[in-house]
């Protein structure tokens, strides 16, 4: 259940803030769970989604590994208490010196985007006198059907090493002495709703297990990203993701060969629902046109609406029984950018100054995205069971 009741206790913080429930999140990570023990399946949580040390401990805890997509995200899940067998690193980019750290901590794997990163792999675990485990990120030209911002695995995005390049990578890969080839991975997108998308990537990757095998590589992990979606516009209709349905995708059609492992990178899944933006009313204006409620939240603690035009359910927090009147706002923030806009002719019940508006669904790329332009206060954060301790 959404802790609405919770954040209403707050209401004499100091706005604004994630509200982060708790309890709402240990309810998915644990459906997560079961629904992907049933299969035998592995669950690596994307940290970029949200790394609140609150958040990736009860993740941790939960028997999640972590993927990485930075040398600090590494560090992160180290001193969390990830252990390294369970830590995978992936980027386009990976400098030098991340590697190098990674391979101190003898990671799980390196997800790897290019043929010259396998070279510069190879040459740094020589240094150290290891061998690296990798998996190559491939690029399978899957259509996500996503917003074309957050679509990673068609031949147009930078993403991973296209099919064309595989025969090269595996001659690379045989010269390799420092190398160990674990397998193949995937990642085509975020916010996937349409589970049929899966199916197709399924398709490529048995195409692609079979390519390798006839080769003579016996992969022993197929990882297949992550990427499901969550419900933004009716939150409470499904708080916690359908985890079974999108398993069972993977269940059916996917062929594993025998021992092959079978991991997976959710992010947004495990943490979108448990977070809010909480936020007051500075100002309310009403105008000819357009009715403005003006917060205290921009664009600088929750970037999604005004990056990727994004919708998130922004709610009337502090709302009484005896409120009739309902009006249409333009929520916006106090950011000095025309487009620092939460969501445009919002139905609300008429609202005044001080009143509290939340806007849901944020846990995922809301916190960790937000950033000091105008020179804005660090985001503060409150937890569903701190009134209790309080
Ligand atoms: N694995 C890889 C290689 C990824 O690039 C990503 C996300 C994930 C896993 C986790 O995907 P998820 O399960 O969260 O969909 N900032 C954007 C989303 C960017 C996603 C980047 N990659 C947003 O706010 O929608």
């Amino acid at each position: 259940m959404f802790d609405a009741q919770r954040i209403v206790a707050f209401s004499q913080q100091e706005t604004p803030f994630y509200f982060y429930d708790l309890a709402l999140l240990q309810q998915t990570l644990d459906a997560a769970k079961q629904a992907a023990d049933i299969h035998n399946f592995h669950v690596h949580y994307a940290l970029k989604a949200n790394f609140n040390h609150r958040l990736l401990n009860a993740i941790c805890k939960a028997g999640f590994g972590a993927d990485c997509v930075s040398g600090n995200e590494v560090k992160k899940a180290v001193e969390i208490g990830f252990r390294s067998t369970d830590i995978v690193f992936a980027g386009v980019g990976k400098s030098d010196r991340e590697i190098k750290y990674a391979l101190t901590q003898d990671i799980f794997s390196f997800n790897v985007e290019s043929v010259q990163e396998l070279l510069v792999i190879d040459g740094l675990a020589a240094d150290q006198g290891k061998k690296a485990r990798v998996a190559l990120r491939i690029n399978p030209n899957v259509d996500a059907q996503t917003h074309h911002y957050i679509t990673t695995g068609l031949d147009e995005n930078k993403f991973g090493i296209a099919q064309w390049e595989l025969p090269e990578a595996i001659e690379t890969l045989r010269q390799c002495q420092h190398i160990e080839l674990i397998g193949i991975h995937f990642h085509i997108g975020s916010q996937i709703t349409d589970l049929n998308v899966f199916k197709s990537l399924c398709v490529k990757v048995n195409e692609l297990n079979n390519w390798f095998d006839e080769r003579g590589f016996r992969l022993r992990v197929l990882n297949v990203g992550g990427g499901l979606g969550v419900d933004y516009h009716q939150p409470d209709a499904s708080l916690v993701p359908d985890f079974l349905g999108y398993f069972s995708v993977f269940a059916n059609f996917l062929e594993r060969k025998p021992g092959q492992e079978v991991h997976f990178e959710l992010g947004r899944a495990l943490v979108s629902q448990c977070g809010s933006l909480v936020s007051r009313v500075l100002y309310v204006k009403n105008g000819i046109k357009k009715n403005f409620l003006i917060l205290d939240a921009g664009m600088t603690e929750l970037m999604r609406p005004v990056l990727y035009q994004a919708y998130h359910r922004i709610e009337r927090l502090d709302q009484t029984e005896s409120e009739t009147e309902m009006l249409h706002y333009d929520v916006v923030g106090p950011i000095c950018e025309s487009s620092d806009c939460f969501g445009k002719e919002v139905l609300l019940p008429k609202s005044e100054r001080g009143d509290l508006i939340v806007i849901r669904t944020a846990g995922a790329y809301g916190e960790v995205m937000a950033s000091h332009y105008n020179l804005r206060n660090e985001i503060r954060y409150v937890y569903s069971d701190d009134i209790q301790q309080s």
